[in-house]
């Protein structure tokens, strides 16, 4: 026994992995294979939000045989994200102009699809030469914004508070390989996530 636990207690706080690392990643060459050819002579820019399609965009930009670019915007999105108000700030723009660019908005999930629409409507403004959407996730059970075309899905997923590759509850669980189902305990605040707990205490207050 050597004590080492890559993904630590937070793998312990999941109910039900309703996607493998090895699902997600064969999903991700899938992806990269269609915007490789969609994208054969052009070199598109790759825009996410962050922070929770990190993960998604480095793994789909490596699969890609094309050459990309990458940019970052990040945003507050007002309300949480079960009860989005549709009222987004924005923190940090783009570090490039995308005026004649081919931009793909690389987003980790699209559930009411708000975020998306405002980030569409801002893009969109500043006249690329094309504006998709690649999403890894879509969950419509909540979809406020019904117009949004999504040109590159993953997967349709229920409608169950996930994490995981990426997605967090309350900043944890970004890192597990994983796509998972929060316990109930840990969603109803009555268990802190796991890296809040001391060690040995799963169930401490929450901070
Ligand atoms: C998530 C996700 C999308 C948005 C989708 O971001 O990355 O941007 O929610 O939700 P919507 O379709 O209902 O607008 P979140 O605000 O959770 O921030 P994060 O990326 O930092 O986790």
């Amino acid at each position: 026994m050597t004590g080492r636990d890559p993904l630590g207690a937070a793998a312990r706080d999941i109910r039900e992995v309703l996607l493998t690392g090895d699902e997600i990643a064969a999903r991700v060459r899938d992806l990269a294979g269609a915007i490789t050819r969609d994208y054969a002579d052009r070199s598109p820019l790759c825009v996410s939000v962050l922070k929770g399609a990190v993960y998604f965009l480095t793994d789909l930009t490596r699969a890609l045989g094309i050459p990309v670019q990458i940019d970052f915007m990040a945003i507050t999105s007002y309300g949480s994200a079960r009860e989005r108000s549709g009222v987004v700030r924005l923190l940090k723009d783009l570090d490039v102009e995308i005026t004649g660019r081919h931009v793909l908005l690389v987003e980790d999930i699209i559930d009411t699809g708000l975020t998306a629409g405002y980030l569409l409507r801002l893009l969109q403004a500043r006249s690329p030469a094309s504006l998709r959407i690649c999403t890894l996730l879509d969950r419509p059970y909540r979809r406020i914004l019904d117009t949004l075309e999504i040109a590159y899905r993953g997967f349709e997923i229920p409608d169950r508070f996930v994490v995981g590759y990426g997605l967090d509850y309350r900043e944890h669980y970004r890192h597990l390989p994983f796509i998972g189902v929060l316990r109930d305990d840990i969603l109803s605040g009555e268990t802190p996530p796991a890296g809040l707990a001391p060690a040995g205490d799963a169930r401490a207050s929450p901070a």
